[in-house]
């Protein structure tokens, strides 16, 4: 499974690439309206630096919900970097804009999934990649993993070749049980895959290792 951290911030991003396990990278409008930066070129420019720090793919999301303006939006997007993605909300405007890319081979992602139809219908229309939202199903008390896991039943019967790209991400659980059932791609914030690395029984054992090696080191 490949991990994408998702974020906007250029410091997260720096420090989830020095683990060596980040194979890309998503944002959103909510992540990007915190950088506190205006207007299309300095939005241009930062996803330029996102897409020069990190050799996989690079999420950036139209901002429009017409057709139109998703084609125009999203034909800027991906003349930024090879490595951009076209993220496009799901929604009847936004399927016509990921058929009209995939017949141009723009790379798309289409995301705000929250069902198995929704998720099979990007990906006859051509997505790339789909983002279930994991993380705000379990808030609405339903199972972010089970949709995932539905999914990923549904894809194994047909020969498609969009990725399921799990969103929404809350925790490292997340990450596991989206591992168990056959997502693609888990994107994450920084915290949720640094927080795989904890287990309390890890902490106990290397303090006792420390504490003993101070019985034979100067
Ligand atoms: O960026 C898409 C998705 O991962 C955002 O999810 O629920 O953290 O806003 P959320």
């Amino acid at each position: 499974m490949k991990f994408f951290i998702d974020t906007a911030d250029l410091s997260e991003i720096q420090e989830g690439l020095k683990l060596g396990i980040i194979d890309g990278v998503t944002t959103n409008p909510s992540l990007m309206a915190k950088l506190g930066i205006k207007g299309e070129k300095a939005i241009n420019d930062h996803y330029a630096k996102i897409a020069e720090m990190v050799p996989g793919p690079v999420s950036a999301e139209v901002l429009s919900m017409s057709y139109e303006k998703m084609i125009s939006e999203g034909q800027n997007l991906s003349s930024i970097a090879s490595n951009i993605v076209v993220k496009i909300p799901m929604c009847l405007e936004g399927i016509k804009a990921i058929h009209f890319f995939k017949q141009k081979g723009v790379k798309t992602n289409c995301t705000l999934i929250f069902s198995a139809a929704q998720a099979i219908m990007a990906a006859k229309a051509g997505a790339t990649m789909i983002s279930p939202f994991v993380g705000r199903i379990d808030d609405s008390s339903w199972d972010g993993i089970q949709l995932i896991e539905q999914i990923a039943h549904i894809f194994s019967q047909y020969t498609w070749d969009t990725e399921i790209l799990a969103a929404s991400i809350r925790n490292p659980l997340h990450i596991v049980k989206c591992a168990e059932v056959g997502a693609d791609i888990a994107t994450c914030p920084l915290s949720a895959i640094q927080g795989l690395v904890n287990h309390p029984l890890t902490t106990i054992g290397i303090d006792k290792f420390l504490e003993d090696t101070k019985k034979f080191m100067e």
